[in-house]
C-alpha cells in the first residue's frame, strides 16, 4: 500500500489524472482495452475533467456504485461522472456500462452482475485494471457502509439500504469487496478535514478500523491512497517526518 499526500485538492487532482493516465495507457499495451470502475461522489469530479488524453476508444468504464432513482437524476454517479468526464462525442456507447439503479437495489444489482459477466467473463470475479473510491466520514466506499451485511458477502453487485446518517438517503447499487479485492490497482481519492479521523483510522490501522469497509479493501494488486493535507491532517506520521512504509510521498509512481 501506498500513501501519497498533497498541499490541496487541484495538486491532487492534477496527480491522480496522470495515474489514471498512465495505468489506461498500460491496460491497453498489455491486454488492449482499460477497466476502469469510478467513483461516485464530489470529491472525484474534477479528476475527471483532467482525463482528456485517455486512449477513449479502449476505455471501458463502469461505476462502483449508484444512488436508485429515475434514470439519471439529480443525484447520478452516472450523471455526475459523464458530465465532468465530458467524453468524445463519438465514444460508443458501449464503453460506457451504466448501473440501471432505477431498476431498484435488488434487480439493479442483479443486471450489473450480468453485464459484468458479459464483459469480463462468466468465471471468477472481474477483474478491473483500475477501481477509483472515495471514502465517507463513516469509513464507508462505494456503497458499502460499516455494520452492512454487504461486507460479509462474496457478490459481485449488492443492492443496499444506506444507513440513517447517509445522505442522499436513497437504496443503492454498489460493487461488493469481491470486486474491489480482485482488482489490479484501486486507488482512493480522498480530500477534506471532514474524512481526516477515517483517514487516520484506517491507514494507522486503529483497532475500530476493523469495521470501516474502506479498511477492508486489501486488493490482490496495487492499493494507493492520494490525500489531500486537510485530509490527512490527522495522520501521526507525515511524509519527510519519520518514513514508514504506508505513508510517505514520493514523486513518482511505483512501477511507472
Ligand atoms: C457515493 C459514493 C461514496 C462517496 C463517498 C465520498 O455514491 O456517494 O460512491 O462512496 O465516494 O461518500 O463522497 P464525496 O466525494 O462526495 O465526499
Amino acid at each position: 500500500m501506498r500513501t501519497e499526500i498533497f498541499a490541496d485538492q487541484p495538486e491532487m487532482d492534477s496527480r491522480a489524472a496522470g495515474f489514471i493516465i498512465r495505468r489506461a495507457a498500460r491496460a491497453v499495451e498489455r491486454r488492449g482495452r482499460f477497466a476502469l470502475a469510478l467513483a461516485g461522489g464530489r470529491t472525484p469530479l474534477g479528476v475527471y475533467g483532467l482525463l482528456q488524453d485517455l486512449p477513449w476508444e479502449r476505455s471501458h468504464f463502469f461505476w462502483g456504485d449508484e444512488r436508485c432513482g429515475p434514470k439519471e437524476h439529480a443525484r447520478s454517479n452516472y450523471r455526475a461522472a459523464l458530465a465532468a468526464l465530458n467524453p468524445p462525442a463519438d465514444l460508443p456507447r458501449a464503453n460506457l456500462h451504466r448501473i440501471q439503479a432505477e431498476l431498484g437495489p435488488r434487480r439493479g444489482a442483479e443486471f450489473y452482475t450480468r453485464r459484468l459477466r458479459e464483459f469480463f467473463g462468466p468465471d471468477g470475479a472481474p477483474v478491473f485494471d483500475l477501481i477509483l473510491l472515495g471514502l465517507g466520514a463513516d469509513g464507508h466506499t462505494a456503497s458499502l457502509f460499516p455494520g452492512d451485511a454487504a461486507l460479509t458477502s462474496q457478490a459481485l453487485v449488492l443492492g443496499v439500504e444506506p444507513p440513517e446518517w447517509v445522505t442522499p438517503r436513497l437504496p443503492r447499487v454498489s460493487l461488493g469487496l469481491a470486486v474491489l479485492n480482485a482488482a489490479r490497482s484501486v486507488l482512493f481519492l480522498v480530500s477534506g478535514a471532514a474524512k481526516a479521523g477515517a483517514v487516520r483510522s484506517i491507514l494507522e490501522a486503529a483497532p475500530q478500523a476493523a469495521e470501516a469497509p474502506g479498511a477492508l479493501v486489501r486488493p490482490a494488486g496495487e492499493l494507493v491512497w492520494f490525500l489531500d493535507a486537510a485530509a490527512a491532517g490527522q495522520l501521526s506520521r507525515r511524509p519527510g517526518a519519520s518514513p514508514c512504509e504506508s505513508c510517505h510521498s514520493n514523486s513518482h509512481d511505483e512501477g511507472d
